[in-house]
């Protein structure tokens, strides 16, 4: 009987429960359900026109933090290196990233540095359990660079909102893209119609698709579908299923296995899945491919005019498909053909692989890929298939990386974040704005 207080705390604390999980829904509004694959047949729609909305679509960036601290200071670095391993530097100056500090070290005696700070790196990542690693130095003799505890993140927003990126999207011929900030906190952006094939490398989790997505939505904020169509291929099928929906993606045309000519043809509009669905998509690449080049031919100009998009083809996860027992061999193929002679006809690559082994990237596609982004690899052996050169293994994760291109060198990166929410408010926005052409215009 004397047991019946117990339910009105049981209702308080039920309604608290309920109160706190409501109130927590609203702060993080869950991010808008992409659209269901539009699967064929697609229905015959007007050709829609719309607007290129900018930096301005994505949700606000958080404000940055405070002032970071350094992890060890320049003193630390000086005196360890002398006491534990007889090299005498001086660190002249220490630059910070959002993710690393950089000293910059002077040689106070000729030393031969080589197998020697090697030994120190290893032995300063054994004393304080990080990956320090060895980089060029623009000021001084080298850099070591030491992980920041309390990293912070690059917002795809925030490169975007930069003068350097707003000229590159102000350029009508260029294909403006993110890539992240260098070691001097510059903002990193590429014209995809100057460095049009990228191989993207690293162990799961190292920032690969976080890369590639803020490339993609930088561009797509930047380029109507007049202006940019783009082919996804994902066989993990988890990364660009929210893109479903938009209107950049290229419409295809699939023949049913053993069709004539284009009986039973029909049209898909979609991220591809499949590793068949992929190797159709890749051949029907080749097909655009050849087609423009047989226009440009006729027309007997060198370069394709605006009423040809380019066509941006981004497949995540590579080793999935070029593993793939029944179509491996003939997606490497494809790729490579791609990879050889789509720039002319407008068309640009970027592949990503957890793999980065002598398997998945083969001679051929390395010697037709000379572009490279590398993110924290297993082994200095992927570092060294992927990047040319051992080091990848020390970095930190996270978008941590380097971006390589033959004429330009190679830049230690912090790769630009986005999330879902990006993705879904520029969906959202695309579904939203198109107006059917009107008459004359
Ligand atoms: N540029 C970045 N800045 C901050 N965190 C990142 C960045 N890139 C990736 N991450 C973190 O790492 C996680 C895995 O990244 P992801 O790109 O999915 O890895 P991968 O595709 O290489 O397996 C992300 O969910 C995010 O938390
Ligand atoms: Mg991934």
């Amino acid at each position: 009987m004397g047991d019946y207080y117990i339910v009105p705390i049981l209702i308080a604390i039920a309604v608290y429960i309920y109160c706190s999980v409501g109130l927590k829904k609203l702060q993080n509004p869950k991010p808008p359900k992409a659209p269901v694959p539009n699967y064929h047949p697609l229905p015959i729609t007007p050709p829609m026109k719309y607007y290129a909305p900018g930096a301005d679509i994505f949700p606000e960036p958080p404000e940055m933090e405070s002032e970071p601290s350094e992890t060890i200071s320049g003193e630390e670095l000086e005196e360890f290196l002398l006491n534990e391993f007889k090299i005498d530097v001086e660190v002249i100056e220490t630059t910070q990233s959002p993710s690393l500090d950089i000293h910059h070290l002077r040689l106070n005696k000729m030393t031969d540095l080589g197998t020697k700070m090697n030994r120190a790196l290893e032995g300063m990542k054994a004393r304080y359990n990080l990956p320090f690693s060895q980089m060029s130095s623009r000021i001084g003799d080298i850099a070591i660079a030491a992980p920041r505890e309390d990293k912070q993140f690059v917002y795809l927003r925030d490169v975007m909102d930069t003068p350097e990126f707003e000229e590159l999207a102000d350029n009508p011929d260029a294909i403006p893209a993110v890539i992240g900030i260098d070691e001097n906190n510059n903002p990193v952006c590429i014209d995809l119609t100057k460095a049009p094939h990228f191989l993207v490398a690293g162990v799961t989790g190292s920032g690969k698709s976080v890369c590639a997505n803020s490339m993609l939505l930088s561009a797509l904020a930047s380029r109507t579908p007049d202006q940019l169509e783009v082919v996804l291929i994902d066989v993990k099928q988890v990364e660009m299923a929210p893109y479903n929906g938009l209107p950049h993606l290229k419409t295809m045309t699939f023949a049913p296995f053993g069709s004539v000519g284009m009986e039973g043809a029909y049209r898909v509009k979609q991220v591809f899945t499949e590793p068949g669905d992929a190797e159709t998509a890749l051949q029907s690449i080749i097909n655009t491919m050849q087609y423009r080049y047989a226009e440009a031919k006729r027309l007997g100009v060198r370069k394709l005019g605006k009423e040809y998009p380019h066509i941006l083809v981004i497949i995540d996860e590579m080793a999935d498909l070029m593993l793939s027992p029944a179509f491996g061999k003939s997606i490497e193929n494809k790729i490579v053909r791609i990879a050889q002679l789509a720039r002319a006809a407008k068309i640009h690559l970027v592949c990503c692989t957890q793999l980065p082994n002598v398997k998945v990237l083969t001679g051929l596609i390395r010697a037709n890929m000379p572009c490279r982004m590398v993110f924290h690899c297993s082994t200095a052996t992927d570092s060294r298939v992927s990047l040319g050169r051992s080091g990848a293994e020390n970095f930190l994760g996270n978008g941590d990386g380097v971006i390589s291109q033959p004429d330009k060198g190679e830049i230690r990166i912090q790769a630009a974040y986005s999330d879902e929410y990006d993705v879904a408010a520029l969906v959202e926005y695309y579904l939203e704005s198109g107006e059917p052409y009107t008459n004359g215009i």
